[in-house]
Formats: structure tokens, C-alpha cells, sequence
């Protein structure tokens, strides 16, 4: 049915429908369904307008004006339409869509491992993967394997009350728990973890390849560059036939497992009771900060034959070499720590950064 252009009340009604259907939408997806049939192409009021010019050229004017204020306030309702539904969706996703910061978050975070004994893992695999084996030893020691079975005169300095703790109460941790001591005087924090390698030596018959990660004791203060607790791993090889190059051959394989293709180390001359020749081993480490270049890593040597012989073995026999470096070096030296004290502390924040979280927890 079509909508006379003259038809005044029709036209009202018009205008009518159309504000009440765009006050009755309730979203504006329905006011843009509505729109259509009261305002687009179809809808009455506008085919009423298109039908002005085949009036008599004397009706043309008044339904000009007619239809012209319909259709004004056919836009007027659906302009306020609009924006009633456009301030009614920004408040309902304000409101659904609301993010109540003061809610508590989740309070169980993950921890981390802490990367020392990470590392510690991956230098034993590295040896693992040659056939060595992990041993291990006790931290509170007898003085006679932290000194006396390697080779240690009774005077050495290393002995003196400035660089090891000596313990006392030996009943009070329980004389047997400390294996095969049979006089309990004299136990110290061990100061290195070469008293292993005389464990070590005492319990098996060579060949020997073993590597003993673990913590050690020193009185020192803790500052950026020392640590009273620290760790080290030793490395003790015993069988027929070893030399020094064969130290060489295992120290430049851990180098390049370590830190890349690289790496190698060099020898210089050194002095240890427990080995003769003794060395100081240095790393060539390409990642050093400020460019590849000499590190100080550990001490090595061929095993004195006194401390085969102190340790049951026949220095006539077997030779043997050992190797032995701090763990915390070699983190620092890895992943660019400055201060020691970061790997002592305890703070999560530290740990985390090596995204240690996985292996083992
Ligand atoms: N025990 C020595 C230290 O603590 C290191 C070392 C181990 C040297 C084995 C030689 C052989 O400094």
C-alpha cells in the first residue's frame, strides 16, 4: 500500500511507526533492521517522496513541505535512537568487560633451580657421557683426606686456622657416622674436594675416571669475588699408561663442551702436594666479555705418587691426573656475573633468569 504524498495523516502515522519502532529497539542491530523499513529505499515516507513530482505542480509545494518535515523528524527519532543505543553498549561492556585489578593473582610461583647445581649436572654429563662416574664425599671431613692423604706436610700453610675451618664436638655429630675414622679427632669443612679422590682411590682398584661436584669451605668473607661456601668439581683419572697429555686432551674436550668449539686450554707451571707435575690451567673463553681472551679456571697435575701410595694404589703400576675448578667461576664466567653475592642470596628473581625450572623439580 502506497503512502499518498498529500495524505497528511497518513504521513503522520508514518512518522508515528517509525519513532516508535526506533524507541522500541533494544539494540543496534535492530535499530539498523528498522531503519530500513522506516527510513531506506522501501520504506513509505520515501516513496511518498519520490511520488511528489507526479502531482499537479500546485500540490507539489505543501507535500514538498509535508513529506520534507517527516522525513526531519524520522531522522531526528533515529538519530536519538542511535545514540541511546550507542551509550547503552559502551556502558554494558564497561560494565561485562570490567577488570577488577585489586582481585589477588595467582600466589604459588613457580621457583627456579638455582643454576649452580644445574651446572654442576651439565659438567658431570659431559664426563658421564665419556664413561666417568659421579662421586661424591662428605663436607665435614677428616683432616687426614683434606690434607694428610694428599700429600699435605703437617706444616702447610693451606692447614692454618685462616683458610679452613676446623670443627669441633665430634661426639655431637656422631663419630659413627663419619666412616672409616678410627681416631675422631680433627675434622674440618673440606677446603677442596680432592679428599674424594682419596676415597675414591681407597674404595676401588683403577681404572679410576670419576668427577666429584660439591660444596666447599674457606674462611673467607663474602664479598663480590669470595664466598666462605662454595663449589668445585673434581676430575681423578687412575689407569695404566695415563700422561699429562691425556689431561690436556680431557681438560680441551670440557672446554669445548663447556663454552663452544672454540674453547681450549693452556698449562702453566704451578704446585699442588697432591700432583706433580702441577698446573694452573687456564681457559680460552671466545664469549669473554670485551673479546676472547686467557681466564684463570682450576688446578691440575699428574697424581703425586705419594698420594697413590698414601691411597693403596702402586704408583709403580698406575699413573693418574687430576683436575679440580670452582663452579662459581664458571658460571660467572658464563653467563656474565659480576658479584658473587647474586649466586648466594637466595632472591628467585636470580634463578629464574636461567629458566632452570624444569630439570629434576
Ligand atoms: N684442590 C685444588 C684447589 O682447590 C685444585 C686441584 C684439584 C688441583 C686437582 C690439582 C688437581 O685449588
Amino acid at each position: 500500500m502506497t503512502l499518498n504524498p498529500l495524505d497528511e495523516a497518513g504521513i503522520a502515522q508514518a512518522v508515528e511507526n517509525a519513532k516508535a519502532a526506533f524507541s522500541a529497539a533494544a539494540s543496534l542491530d535492530e535499530l539498523k533492521k528498522v531503519r530500513l523499513a522506516h527510513s531506506g529505499d522501501n520504506a513509505p515516507i520515501t516513496h511518498a517522496n519520490m511520488q511528489i513530482r507526479n502531482l499537479d505542480k500546485a500540490d507539489k509545494p505543501s507535500a514538498g513541505k509535508l513529506l520534507g518535515r517527516a522525513r526531519k523528524e524520522i531522522q531526528a527519532a533515529l538519530a536519538q535512537a542511535t545514540q541511546r543505543l550507542e551509550a547503552e553498549d559502551q556502558a554494558r561492556v564497561l560494565r561485562e568487560e570490567r577488570v577488577d585489578v585489586t582481585v589477588p593473582t595467582r600466589r604459588n610461583p613457580r621457583g627456579a633451580r638455582h643454576p649452580l647445581p644445574v651446572l654442576m649436572e651439565d659438567i658431570s654429563d659431559v664426563f658421564m657421557a665419556m664413561g666417568w662416574t659421579v662421586a661424591e664425599g662428605p663436607e665435614l671431613e677428616h683432616e687426614w683426606f683434606n690434607f694428610d692423604s694428599l700429600n699435605f706436610g703437617p706444616d702447610h700453610p693451606a692447614r692454618q686456622m685462616q683458610d679452613t675451618f676446623y670443627v669441633d664436638g665430634v661426639e655431637r655429630v656422631g663419630a659413627e657416622k663419619i666412616e672409616r675414622i678410627a681416631d675422631t679427632t680433627g675434622l674440618v669443612l673440606r677446603t677442596h674436594t680432592s679428599p674424594v679422590q682419596s676415597r675414591v682411590m681407597l674404595d676401588n682398584e683403577p681404572p679410576i675416571y670419576i668427577v666429584c661436584p660439591g660444596k666447599v669451605f674457606r674462611t673467607d668473607a663474602l664479598d663480590a669475588t669470595h664466598t666462605p661456601v662454595f663449589h668445585q668439581i673434581e676430575g681423578l683419572a687412575v689407569d695404566k699408561g695415563l700422561t699429562m697429555e691425556h689431561l690436556k686432551g680431557s681438560l680441551d674436550h670440557f672446554a669445548k663442551s663447556m663454552f663452544g668449539p672454540e674453547a681450549k686450554t693452556r698449562l702453566r707451571p704451578s704446585f699442588f702436594p697432591f700432583t706433580e707435575p702441577s698446573a694452573e690451567m687456564d681457559l680460552w673463553f671466545p664469549q669473554k666479555k670485551g673479546g676472547a681472551g686467557w681466564i684463570e679456571w682450576g688446578g691440575c697435575g699428574m697424581v703425586n705418587p705419594a698420594v697413590l701410595e698414601n691411597n693403596g694404589i702402586d704408583p709403580d703400576e698406575y699413573t693418574g691426573f687430576a683436575f679440580g675448578m670452582g663452579i662459581e667461576r664458571t658460571l660467572m664466567l658464563r653467563n656474565s656475573i659480576d658479584d658473587m653475592r647474586d649466586m648466594v642470596e637466595g632472591d628467585v628473581r636470580f634463578s629464574t633468569q636461567f629458566g632452570s625450572t624444569g630439570r629434576g623439580a
